[in-house]
């Protein structure tokens, strides 16, 4: 058991707090403000009970140089109308300066400010113990919050633990739970559902789960790199190439593990990859050789249906198809809908397939979606995250 907010008492001392800022942004105003909100039970419980909050993250990547675009600001004005007060933000193209020591000093009990962008600074990134220490000797306590960045080893989010106490907020605490009871004891049968573009992405992740899943549903663009490794017709389909021969093993390990893996049965194909591309769906062993497969067809939406209803646990990793465009959504969206009419225990990986269950309005429906793209990835590899891992133990 990992150290929590609630493990510290906090009257008069200083929380210094990592949390995941990096929020997708349209000329300078947030477009999902989800990682900002998964973020205030910490700071919400840490101003209540007497802390003084010092809040750090990263946004974007702007490789060690001040550069105004990917400033923190509109998070603290967005932040500050979340938590209905004022929060002070400190714009330093160095992220620590003398003013923004003086700030962190000089709060209040309850008051919440928030630092620039970490990332400002190159030291970040390479986790440099200087730049740790700095950001150390802002506060008593680090509370470790920021389950979108817990798979990078940087300074402000694994190498501050050198130099002050370390506990979880409220949302890696969550997400730690969820992903690795999910893990670690699932109720049965356990079905992963693992969709996206590239098999070399996932094949860690394949890997993890085969050992413990019952079934494996494969859909999205790496369909098609299993159809090729079966010597089946893949037209003007994605293939990765480099992993062909390794998807061809996967289905092998999965034969001698027990475990049902299974492919899309039929496919919407298309001419061109646009929405409103010619198109028309085909069987498995039917692929036209000019036309590309983009979604899942209706008898895999039905074989996978099926296999939803039977199951007690659910993770999803990864949109069926391209469901960014309306032709060749209707695949994620109705298995994002069987998730939705499922009893079972439903985990979302971060990125695109908590993007889909948002899209379609399912978010509220499902046990648990990730904050983290990367980083619930890793977790599903069987990875220790650095950001967990230094996480004091009770
Ligand atoms: C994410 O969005 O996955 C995290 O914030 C980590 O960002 P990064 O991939 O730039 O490290």
């Amino acid at each position: 058991m990992k150290k929590t907010v609630e493990d510290v008492k906090w009257e008069g001392k200083t929380a210094l707090v990592r949390v995941d800022f990096n929020v997708p942004l349209k000329n300078g105003v947030i477009t999902d403000d989800r990682r900002i909100t998964a973020a205030l039970p910490t700071i919400e419980y840490l101003a209540g009970h007497g802390a003084k909050v010092v809040l750090m993250s990263h946004l974007g990547r702007p490789e060690g140089e001040p550069k105004p675009e990917f400033t923190l600001k509109p998070v603290a004005d967005r932040l500050s109308e979340l938590l209905q007060k004022d929060v002070i933000f400190c714009p330093s193209d160095i992220v620590v300066d003398d003013k923004v020591k003086d700030t962190a000093k000089a709060l209040e009990p309850g008051q919440v400010m928030l630092l620039e962008n970490v990332r400002y600074r190159r030291e970040e990134t390479r986790n440099g113990a200087d730049f740790a220490k700095e950001l150390a000797s802002l506060g008593d306590v680090f509370v470790n919050d920021a389950f979108g960045t817990a798979h990078r080893a940087h300074a402000s989010t694994a190498g501050i633990a050198d130099y002050i106490p370390c506990v979880s907020g409220y949302l890696i605490e969550k997400e730690v739970k969820f992903l690795g009871d999910t893990l670690e004891d699932p109720d049965r049968p356990f079905v992963a559902i693992m969709g996206g573009a590239k098999v070399g992405d996932k094949i860690p992740v394949i890997r993890n789960l085969l050992k413990k899943v019952d079934y494996l549903l494969i859909g999205g663009g790496m369909t098609y790199t299993f159809y090729k490794a079966q010597g089946l017709e893949t037209g003007k389909s994605i293939i990765d190439e480099e992993n062909v021969e390794l998807a061809g093993k996967l289905l092998e390990e999965a034969g001698m593990l027990g475990v049902k893996l299974m492919l899309p049965l039929d496919s919407v194909c298309a001419k061109e990859f646009a929405n409103d591309a010619e198109r028309g769906v085909f069987k498995a062993e039917a692929m036209p050789a000019d036309m590309m497969g983009l979604d899942i067809g209706p008898e895999t939406v039905e074989a996978y249906r099926k296999v939803i209803e039977t199951a007690a646990t659910i993770v999803w990793n990864g949109p069926l198809g391209v469901f960014e465009m309306d032709n060749f959504a209707e695949g994620t969206r109705k298995i994002a809908e069987a998730l939705a009419e499922s009893k079972a225990v439903t985990v979302i990986g971060g990125g695109d397939s908590a993007a889909a269950v948002e899209k379609f309005g399912l978010a509220d429906k499902m046990t648990h979606i990730s904050t983290g793209g990367g980083a619930s990835l890793e977790f599903l590899e069987g990875k220790v995250l650095p950001g967990v891992a230094v996480i004091e133990d009770k």
